[in-house]
């Protein structure tokens, strides 16, 4: 019997979940899974944390807890927020439970016993001072290539190489800053080479995987295979099962996807039937579908198959791997260290879960990478789901209730437009219904809209409130083709916005158990209960404050802009004075200038400044200023300026710099 199993990344537990996660591998699986339920099949939908690797235990030592707590502390968070975006997992487990652990060893030891593990002597940092190797991303230095003084030890960020930590240059340790010493470490490796033909010929038969995904797993492959490391000498991990491995761990790369057995495994206890897990993994018929960013795909289509099909246990490999790309936000790749993302918690506390579902699934990063902007979300709720969709419900509505008590009569000889109108509507489902299986939401959000954009405009043309003046069976009419096209949407927009769909099925007195087939099953009758507009708009200022407070949480994380070093000469050059400020008055149509008149010690300058959306004229009349005298004199709006007050800035606040004792005009500062 065929089974789908779907699982989506397990995130990191070194932080909450952001609208990246959500973008990138969540809501992509959660929508399939539902529309795979609609359909009847059956279907579990897996995921965890992944608890895992050095970012994890270094933080939660920078905390004083133990990695343990900091993950569970996340794993919570994480369950807790996907629940609130009506993210339904079967299970959502983690990768630091005994079960897992030991499921990670096996996979280890079947390796070994299969050849395709070998072990090998390397050099590698290490920290003297935290006793520990580095990894490469812990060790910074000066680029071989470039010279840019912040490379790490995996790759330069200034010209994009990718480097050999021992080849960078000034190297020191991103824990203690100190400098570290290269020290000889054994360990094992996975003989991906030797892997090569088999995988070649397996990914032969996946023409039907996206481009994107394809073509980056050609170009891994073209690059030729390597062995890769899959050992690491820290002490958050699962332990390497062997004798002579005492302090290694399994890379968490390697432990990571076998996670999703641990958590299937899991899954099949809770559920009183602890071998159920098998009928998924070991079962050939399963369709494993493993829903990612795009980061993760060579470890899911090159490694993680190459891994599986090396057990004892025959276990399925991955049916399809529908990666999505980034989400950008507002125009900038997200970034967590910076905190340029959106929190999903924070998000709760202002809007709506079901909301964010729907711009993202709108927006999805399905080919390429997109962009989340608040004027975009904004623009979403407010037209398709309020003016196109809310308004064909609640039109429909209100109209069936003032003049039909609430019911809506079948109509069986239908006009030409309204056969068309359903017409349209059924040919769009098709589409929509291909759209979800092959996993894009976009296009099927869009033809759903579309459904009740041209339900309006059938609603504008029939003119039901013309009609029920004179031909009240026309006007009924018209509510029944609406009724229908709305029953249509509660059922393929279910996957999108479930919860909002149930709220609409409810007001129409439509059952809330159904599946894909119900969706054109011509209602013939409708009776609408109690009803409230589905969704409600977002204001500017709702907008402006998100804006805000992303700009604010960014604020003191950004890394400062340097400009190139000067030399003392050049410093030299600039001739910087006390001055005492004796007129000041508003540039007429300026909105920020200044005209000033300043004593510079026997000498008067006129000046013109742009601080006057932070200081009255009258408040700086007599105050003494550090001022740069020998710049260039310009001209700005017809005033010359010869001189420049100097201020510092703080979120578009001017403060001009006085000195700290009272001292005479013309001193020259230095
Ligand atoms: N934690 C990884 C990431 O966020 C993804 C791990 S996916 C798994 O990039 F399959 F390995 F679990
Ligand atoms: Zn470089």
């Amino acid at each position: 019997m065929e089974r789908i199993l779907v699982t989506s990344a397990l995130t990191y537990a070194n932080g909450p979940l952001h609208i990246g996660h959500v973008a990138g591998s969540y809501l992509n699986a959660d929508i399939f899974v539902r529309y795979c339920k609609l359909k009847g099949k059956d279907v579990i939908y897996i995921g965890g944390t992944d608890d895992h690797g050095a970012p994890i235990s270094i933080k939660a030592e920078e905390e004083g807890i133990s990695p343990q707590e900091l993950v569970a502390r996340y794993n919570k968070s994480m369950k807790e927020d996907l629940k609130k975006l009506s993210i339904e997992l079967d299970n959502f487990s983690s990768t630091s439970t005994s079960e897992h652990n030991k499921l990670s060893q096996d996979f280890f030891l079947n390796l070994m016993d299969a050849g395709y593990i070998n072990q090998k002597t390397s050099k590698q940092f290490y920290d003297k001072k935290h006793k520990r190797f580095l990894p490469d991303r812990y060790i910074e230095g000066i680029c071989p290539y470039c010279k840019s003084p912040e490379a790490r030890g995996d790759q330069c960020d200034s010209c994009g190489k990718l480097i050999d930590a021992v080849n960078l240059i000034e190297p020191r340790s991103k824990i203690s800053g100190e400098t570290p010493v290269i020290k000889e470490t054994t360990h094992w490796y996975l003989n991906l080479p030797k892997f090569e033909p088999e995988l070649r010929k397996w990914l032969e038969t996946k023409k039907y995987w996206k481009d994107n995904v394809r073509n980056f797993i050609l170009s891994w492959l073209d690059e030729g295979l390597i062995e890769r490391a899959i050992t690491r000498d820290i002490d958050w991990g699962v332990p390497v099962p062997l004798e002579n491995a005492k302090g290694k761990v399994l890379y968490v790369w390697f432990d990571a996807p076998i996670g999703y057995i641990s958590s299937t495994k899991e899954w099949a206890k809770r559920q009183g039937k602890p071998d159920l897990w098998k009928e998924y993994w070991l079962n050939p018929e399963t369709k494993l579908i493993h829903f990612l960013g795009k980061d993760n795909i060579p470890f899911h289509t090159i490694i993680w198959p190459a891994v599986l099909s090396k057990q004892k246990d025959k276990y399925v490999l991955p049916y399809d791997v529908p990666a999505n790309e980034f989400l950008n936000l507002e125009g900038q790749k997200m970034s967590t260290s910076r905190s340029w993302t959106v929190w999903v918690e924070d998000y709760l506390k202002y809007f709506e879960g079901e909301l964010l579902r729907y711009v993202l699934a709108a927006n999805a990063p399905e080919t390429k990478d997109s962009d989340f902007t608040w004027k975009d979300f904004q623009n979403k709720i407010n037209n398709d789901l309020n003016n196109v969709l809310g308004n064909l419900a609640n039109r429909t509505f209100i109209f069936a209730k003032k003049y039909f008590d609430g019911k809506i009569e079948e109509e069986l000889e239908l006009s030409e437009s309204s056969q068309m109108a359903l017409r349209i509507c059924k040919d769009t489902l098709s589409d929509v219904e291909n759209s979800f299986n092959t996993y894009q939401v976009r296009k099927a959000v869009k033809s759903i809209i579309d459904i009740a954009r041209s339900g309006n405009k059938y609603f504008d043309e029939t003119k039901p409130w013309k009609e029920i003046k004179t031909n009240k069976q026309k006007a009924n009419e018209t509510l029944y083709v609406c009724a229908e096209l709305l029953n249509a949407i509660s059922i393929a927009l279910y996957p999108i916005l479930p919860d909002k769909m149930l709220e609409l099925r409810k007001m129409m007195n439509l059952s809330g158990k159904f599946c894909w087939k119900d969706i054109w099953d011509l209602q013939r009758r409708f009776i609408i209960g109690e009803v409230s507009p589905l969704f409600k708009k977002i204001e500017d200022a709702e907008i402006e404050k998100q804006l805000e407070l992303l700009k604010a949480t960014r604020k003191g994380k950004e890394k400062m802009e340097h400009k190139s070093e000067i030399t003392f000469d050049d410093f030299e050059k600039l001739e910087m004075r006390i001055g005492k400020i004796l007129e000041a008055e508003n540039i007429p149509k300026s909105k920020k200038l200044l005209k000033l008149k300043v004593d510079i010690g026997g000498e008067e300058r006129s000046v013109v400044a742009g601080i006057s959306e932070s200081y009255e004229p009258k408040e700086l009349i007599g105050k003494k200023v550090a001022m740069l005298i020998n710049l260039n004199p310009r001209k700005v709006m017809g005033v010359e300026s010869q001189a420049m007050i100097l201020a510092a800035e703080d979120e578009g606040e001017l403060v001009i710099l006085v000195p700290e004792k009272d001292i005479k005009e013309g001193s020259e500062i230095s």
